[in-house]
């Protein structure tokens, strides 16, 4: 059916982080080799590796290159601390939306405070081993948010998605994607639309991908068509992922998902966001705070290479937008499932044990 072997995002072989290219997809299977945290940032800014758990993932694994890189040049701890801290700073800058880049940096800030009786060697090697436990831990936590949200999919659902929150954007399964994989391997017969997703296309060449890659019935659809459907009677769900959820609840999303909140919440069609622990930044009280990041004008005034609009044309292109949590139905985690998601239910949640 498919001439792939797995939709694997990334692996670790000799001292070399692989991403698997997502630019080249859905054509072509290659793996960027980076030898140094550089090549991941590089990686990250022109979304060779996108989604926000996958872009977490991918700077723990810089951090370790970093680790065993400087080893030559840094024979204490407090030098190697030294030299990470600018990494980090370096791969934080890379891309400003999605909160997963700050929680994986974080995590290992605090590893490394953890461990300053250990030797530069050890040091690396022991990032080596948390960006790796990073990396299992979200397949995981994936895994527990396809079977949460696979309860709420009823048999023979039409689902709608936008942009691709699956395998490729996070360490495997997938958030949204992951909902729907589970529920497909319950055996619902199930059917889903996945909006194109402009400028970018990420939901015709990887979440397409991703659907036919596992023979899950899927029709591809241009975003504006998603209204019309809405209103044919043919969505019996949306499930999306996120980048960043504020403490309120409002969740920052690829853009395009706020329009279809704004349509769910008309037709009356349940809205869910799918995402993990680590999506959820507490010490946001709104989404009005999220950063949104601007990408080129290029993205929308080219296709495929060729201009499609004038020379020097105005462009406005906003990577993500915010949908409120009053519109949102339900937050599906890993540890279980949030209906109307408020302040109050975020902060226990995250705080429970
Ligand atoms: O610009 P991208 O492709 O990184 O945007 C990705 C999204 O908006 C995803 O929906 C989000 O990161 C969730 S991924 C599980």
């Amino acid at each position: 059916m498919h001439k792939f072997k797995s939709l694997q995002t990334f692996y670790w072989k000799e001292e070399t982080f692989y991403i698997l290219d997502q630019r080249l997809l859905p054509h072509r299977v290659e793996y960027l080799p980076c030898k140094n945290h550089h090549d991941v940032i590089a990686a990250i800014c022109t979304l060779a590796v996108r989604g926000a758990p996958a872009i977490g993932i991918a700077a723990a694994f810089a951090m370790a290159l970093c680790g065993f890189q400087s080893l030559p040049e840094c024979s204490s701890y407090e030098r190697l601390k030294a030299r990470l801290a600018e990494a980090s700073q370096e791969l934080l800058a890379s891309r400003p939306t999605a909160v997963n880049l700050a929680w994986a940096l974080q995590r290992i800030e605090k590893w490394l405070s953890m461990n300053d009786h250990l030797t530069p060697r050890e040091i690396a090697a022991g990032l080596l081993e948390e960006a790796e436990k990073i990396f299992k831990e979200d397949v995981e936590h994936n895994r527990m948010i396809g079977k949460n949200g696979s309860a709420l999919v009823p048999e023979g659902a039409s689902i709608l998605t936008h942009c691709n929150a699956g395998s490729l954007a996070t360490g495997g399964f997938g958030t949204a994607l992951g909902v729907i994989r589970a529920a497909a391997q319950e055996g619902k017969n199930i059917h889903v639309y996945i909006d194109e997703t402009r400028p970018l296309l990420q939901g015709a060449r990887l979440s397409s991908f991703e659907m036919f890659y596992e023979n899950i019935p899927a029709t591809l659809i241009i975003d504006s068509c998603a209204a019309y459907l809405m209103k044919k009677g043919q969505v019996d769900l949306i499930v999306v992922g996120a980048d960043r959820i504020a403490g309120n609840g409002d969740c920052a999303n690829k853009i395009g998902t706020y329009a279809l909140a704004v349509l769910a919440s008309y037709h009356k069609i349940p809205f869910y966001i799918a995402a993990p622990l680590s999506t959820i930044d507490l010490e946001l009280s709104s989404g009005d705070k999220i950063i949104i990041e601007e990408r080129s004008s290029e993205e929308i005034t080219s296709f495929a290479g060729n201009s499609v609009a004038p020379e020097n044309t105005s462009v406005f292109n906003p990577a993500f937008d915010v949908t409120p949590a009053g519109l949102i139905t339900a937050l599906v985690t890993e540890k279980g499932i949030v209906h109307k998601p408020d302040q109050e239910k975020l902060y226990k949640l995250c705080t429970k044990v």
